[in-house]
């Protein structure tokens, strides 16, 4: 089985063939994914990721469309004809735009495969019941329906209940197709995690032969970054992307204080190469040029981060940019003293500030990135009191 979508037809075939092979350090290949500002039609597919390490390959993620199969499978032979015999995957998290091949393991001929994945992060890699469940989350605290472009919000108006089965109809297809090989995963438990010094910067994690899996907990809550530490290369998975948090279970505040330990790391000279699993020239220079947007920084719109201090300039535009976008939320808060979650939208789209400028180009449906859900998971994170009002749940500023 293999990824079909919402819309099979539509798959963007073509521009898939614009994805690249690259060799971005000895034996460290990447196979370029796409990405799109048509989110629910041409789904964005991640970067894939195989390094060969003597006998071992290590395959981090999979990317979405059936297209990258025999590329991926084409770098696993010829790793095999020169000798590798064992083949461990391991994904970054497990959202569908990372997992949705990982069967191709099956098909790669390796007498020795293995499937890791963080226990944690089998909630999430539970496709249909995460992306429902998030909606169930955020019922608590509004009505998130409401928040959705016009047939869903239409019949949230109706009824919750009405809203819901659309969402659970549209989820079914969307996810249709995939094989995420959960049943065959070797779970990684959090007590199984060693702590590891990088440079003067402590992260938990696990060891995978000589690669380290960061466990961030970020972007989802079994969310890795993966170190190799014999190109000093970093790759941050979806820890660095715009549309963070993307849903109730991804968290901002862990992104801040994760670019804040890479920036460091990457300061002290233990980052060579910053690279995650959305950023490319080849597609993501096109979103910016059609939705007018300009970059943050040069380095936003580059395939990668070259030398320390590219690195660091990547790692710090991240952490100004998350870091500007929960205190523009606490000032939106500030500015209201006690606010719902939707009257938060409003204030927050107010601001002139660069960061919920980019925040808001990036929007929903085009990309899957929602401002209800980003004030939902700040305010979670910070603990920010609120209080019930018949159906409403009001958030009290802490300044006030
Ligand atoms: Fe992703």
């Amino acid at each position: 089985m293999a990824f079909k979508g919402l819309f099979p037809k539509l798959h963007p075939i073509k521009e898939l063939k614009n994805s690249r092979l690259m060799e971005i350090a000895p034996d460290v290949w990447e196979i370029e994914g796409y990405i799109s500002t048509q989110f629910f039609i041409k789904p964005a597919s991640s970067n894939i990721f195989i390094f060969k390490d003597n006998d071992d390959v290590l395959l981090l993620d999979t990317g979405l469309y059936p297209y990258y199969r025999k590329i991926i499978i084409d770098v696993l032979s010829k790793f095999k004809s020169q000798g590798a015999k064992n083949l461990t995957l391991l994904v970054s998290q497990g959202h569908f735009d990372h997992v949705a091949n990982n069967d191709v393991i099956l098909e790669a001929g390796y007498d020795n495969v293995r499937f890791l994945l963080p226990k944690i992060e089998l909630g999430t890699i539970d496709l249909f019941n995460h992306f429902t469940g998030d909606f169930e989350e955020l019922e608590n605290y509004y009505n998130p329906y409401s928040m959705l472009p016009l047939p869903v919000k239409m019949a949230s108006k109706i009824s919750i209940k009405f809203a819901r089965s659309l969402i659970v109809r549209m989820t079914k297809k969307l996810f249709n197709g995939i094989e995420t090989l959960v049943d065959k995963a070797e779970l990684l438990s959090m007590d199984s995690r060693v702590t590891k010094k990088i440079g003067e910067v402590e992260f938990m994690g696990w060891d995978v032969g000589r690669f380290f899996a960061i466990h961030d907990g970020a972007h989802s809550p079994g969310h890795i970054s993966l170190y190799d530490p014999k190109n000093k290369l970093l790759m941050t998975g979806d820890s660095t992307i715009e549309i963070n948090p993307p849903f109730f279970n991804s968290r901002l505040v862990k992104c801040i204080e994760l670019m804040e330990k890479f920036r460091k790391i990457a300061e002290q000279g233990y980052v060579n190469i910053a690279i995650d699993s959305h950023h490319s020239s080849t597609y993501f220079r096109k979103i910016f040029d059609k939705f007018n947007i300009d970059p943050l920084h040069p380095i936003q719109i580059a395939d990668l981060a070259h030398g320390k201090d590219e690195c660091v300039a990547y790692f710090t535009m991240f952490e100004n940019y998350y870091r500007d976008l929960k205190d523009e939320i606490l000032a939106a808060l500030s500015n209201l003293k006690e606010a719902t979650i939707p009257e938060l939208v409003k204030e927050f789209k107010k601001s002139d500030n660069e960061a919920v400028k980019m925040k808001i180009a990036m929007k929903f449906p085009n990309f899957p990135s929602r401002l209800d859900v980003l004030i939902a998971v700040v305010l979670d994170e910070l603990k920010v009191p609120y209080r019930r009002k018949g159906k409403k749940v009001i958030f009290t500023s802490i300044s006030s």
